[in-house]
């Protein structure tokens, strides 16, 4: 039976344009959602600006423009990015629309009439110059407990005290720099405190739906006892008016969740559909994915909110961590960010992106490093280096030896083909009734393992087992040969029927990554002449003997390295811009099929050593910042090599395997007390560590994070 599903992202402030967090969790949410499509579910998948607010009013004022103008500029800027990382909302609305207004009304309407509404007096601090009350961030004075000057109303952050506004001395406003005076307003509180409220809390957010970090966080908030909360801010505010009192705004909180609603009620009745009708549909699942920040918002308030207006309840929030950048050191010291405009201005391809942080993501709340080494190596070399390849690999010969057209055998026919190829690879597995060759059968199989961990937000374990696969089938191919097949006489039909193969294994990894790269796999759709768009029920219906496909054209390219240095520059001050490359510009790869790795002999395990024995080698991590072909010796690169403390100069024996431009920049171990040897081209200080033999190399990496000069043990 198909799901029936509501999902969202938060709102985002509409006070600026999206920062790379923002992208990451509209990356998550969406993977997520074009997943479920592809299983066959319905989804209504819906955002919107989050406009209103004290901040977003004063920003407009400092501009000398309307909130509006401001929150309709800024719009347009989400939009824009939106489409360019591929991110499928069916509907971006905002909080600033008539839906909204008329369903904040009527929720409150509805929580007053229930007897959650207390009506009380209070006095907060007045700015007597601007003539408004102010929220505790617009007040500063010295800390009541260090006396460290110029701090913020709600907590120190010299000594880490938290206080409110009125405990600080020699208070001020930070909008004019006058004294603030105490004033009494009346305000509306939501009675979070009712026992009722917190019975229903307790098992909502208890009943094992949540995250399990998540519902330990917001029991520790539900033992602590829960306050009433105020929803009610005094103009000037920028906001929706309360109805019938004047000069009365529910703050910002309250009608920032209920633009979920607003936003799937504008686009059903865009539609023709009825709201009312969708959300009274007991198969509904109501899901919000947030940010760690704003857990008790979503967890506590919301689903309050809606349960005692009488309305439906979310069947889950799934929160995620917060990315970091290669953890913050170089955005703290050198004004390092990776802006996702930038990104997308300099003609980064967002599948990247996309992929990167899907491998990346799991369904806890950890936080989450993008480290611009890692993102390179993971691109390049899984993504590109093995999944692409296949495709690049089969379609030449495809294309070139039979104008495109697919073997007419079945692909179960390898059997009766095998004796004219190498040995039993084309057999069956044992237990395949359809007796296809056991690398397809392989393939096939991971199928629900790989829907599962998608639908549970695993996503990292989903790319695992596809690059898995992705290598198992470029393992195939090198045992193979195509290429030497393609050499022998009278060979054609085998060698057709091979490369059907190769196509169809792509095909099938292509379904399990659609879900991440969906602009890719509409390529590949069309490259393979598709009749219509892959979904997840067409892992087992293969491509038809002697169906023709498209010529090849390369379907990603690889990152080069100065892109990564271009998007990573600080903030330039006043540089003459440069030329931007047209989009899709990036650099070429190569087509032609790649030197096979040869599979690495088995050796059994070398003599015991004791750890001392270990403890004598030093082994370093350290980042390759120049790499250079060495004159008359074809199998050497030169590198050069920073440890952190100084710089070395290796000669490594890896250029079969690697160019020196995909080399430069990234990290390596290396052994740096290994006595130095002379050369005929200099002399060597050390040596790098790769895997493999000489036909094979696999440079090692260490994890992201690591930086030069790190220790190995
Ligand atoms: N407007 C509120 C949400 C209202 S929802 C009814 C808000 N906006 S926000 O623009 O600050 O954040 C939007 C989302 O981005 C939040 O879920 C937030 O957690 C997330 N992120 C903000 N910074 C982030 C990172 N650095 N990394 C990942 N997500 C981040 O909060
Ligand atoms: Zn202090």
């Amino acid at each position: 039976m198909p799901r029936k599903l509501f999902v969202t992202t938060a709102l985002p402030y509409a006070n600026g344009p999206f920062h790379i967090g923002h992208i990451m969790e509209y990356t998550q949410a969406d993977i997520w959602v074009r997943f479920q499509r592809l299983q066959g579910h319905k989804v209504h998948f819906v955002c919107a600006d989050d406009t209103h607010g004290a901040p977003i009013m004063l920003k407009a004022e400092a501009e000398g423009i309307s909130p509006e103008e401001l929150i309709a500029r800024v719009a347009e800027s989400h939009r824009r990015d939106l489409a360019r990382f591929g991110v499928s909302f069916d509907h971006f609305h905002s909080t600033h629309s008539e839906e909204n207004r008329e369903l904040a009304a009527q929720i409150f309407a509805a929580l007053r009439e229930a007897g959650f509404i207390a009506t009380r007096t209070i006095e907060q601090f007045f700015d007597p110059v601007k003539g408004m009350f102010l929220p505790d961030r617009y007040i500063k004075g010295e800390c009541p407990k260090c006396g460290a000057k110029d701090q913020y109303g709600d907590s120190c952050e010299s000594c880490g005290a938290v206080y409110t506004p009125t405990d600080l001395k020699n208070p001020f406003s930070a909008l004019t720099g006058a004294t603030p005076v105490m004033k009494k307003s009346e305000h509306f509180f939501f009675r979070l405190s009712d026992p009722r409220c917190v019975e229903f809390l307790k098992s909502w957010t208890q009943d094992g739906r949540l995250q399990p970090e998540v519902a330990n966080k917001v029991r520790e908030w539900l033992d602590g006892g829960l306050n009433d909360w105020d929803i009610t801010r005094d103009a000037p505010y920028f906001g929706i008016e309360i109805p019938g009192e004047k000069g009365k705004y529910f703050y910002v909180w309250l009608d920032a969740p209920i633009g979920y609603l607003a936003s799937l009620r504008s686009y059903l009745e865009k539609k023709g559909l009825d709201v009312a009708k969708v959300l009274a549909d007991p198969k509904l699942e109501q899901i919000h994915f947030i940010g760690k920040d704003i857990i008790y918002f979503h967890t506590l308030f919301w689903p309050a909110m809606l349960k005692f207006a009488g309305r439906k309840v979310p069947d889950n929030v799934f929160v995620h961590g917060f990315l970091t950048l290669t953890g913050e050191k170089l955005s703290k010291s050198r004004g390092i960010t990776v802006s996702p405009q930038k990104y997308a201005d300099l003609g980064l391809n967002p599948e990247w992106l996309r992929y990167y942080l899907a491998a990346k993501l799991n369904a806890r709340v950890e936080d989450l490093d993008f480290n611009p080494d890692d993102f390179l190596a993971r691109v390049n070399s899984d993504l590109v280096g093995k999944y692409v390849n296949i495709a690049s690999r089969a379609a030449g010969f495809i294309a070139k030896r039979f104008a495109g057209r697919l073997s007419e055998e079945p692909l179960s026919a390898g059997r009766e083909l095998k004796h004219k190829l190498r040995g039993n690879v084309a057999a069956p597995a044992p237990d395949d009734e359809e007796q296809v060759p056991a690398i397809l059968f392989e393939v096939r199989s991971f199928a629900d393992q790989i829907a599962a961990d998608y639908d549970a937000r695993e996503f990292g374990k989903a790319i695992r087992q596809v690059m898995f696969l992705a290598d198992r089938v470029n393992q195939y191919v090198d045992e193979q040969k195509p290429w030497e097949i393609a050499k022998e006489a009278g060979q054609e039909a085998a060698l057709q029927w091979f490369c059907t193969l190769y196509l169809e294994l792509f095909r099938i990894l292509t379904i399990y990554l659609k879900p991440v790269l969906p602009k890719v796999a509409e390529d590949v759709e069309a490259f393979l002449g598709l009749a219509k768009p892959l979904t997840w029920e067409d892992v087992p219906s293969a491509l038809k003997p002697g169906h023709v496909v498209q010529p090849y054209r390369h379907l990603l390219s690889r990152i080069d390295p100065k892109q990564i240095a271009e998007l990573l520059e600080p903030p330039a001050e006043a540089k003459p811009e440069a030329p931007k490359p047209a989009a899709g510009a990036a650099p070429e790869f190569r087509l032609e099929p790649v030197e096979p790795p040869k599979p690495a002999p088995i050796l059994p395990v070398g003599e015991t050593i004791s750890i001392d024995d270990f403890g004598k080698i030093d082994l370093r991590v350290a980042r390759i910042v120049d790499a250079e072909l060495v004159p008359d010796a074809d199998k050497l690169l030169k590198l050069t090599l920073d440890i952190g403390i100084e710089t070395r100069t290796v000669f490594a024996g890896i250029r079969s395997a690697y160019t020196p431009k995909e080399l430069v920049g990234r990290l390596t171990v290396m052994v740096a007390n290994l006595a130095p040897r002379k050369m005929r081209f200099g002399e060597s200080q050390g040596m790098v560590l790769a895997a493999g033999d000489g036909s094979s190399i696999y440079l090692l990496a260490p994890d992201a994070g690591a930086t030069p000069g790190m220790r190995i043990k």
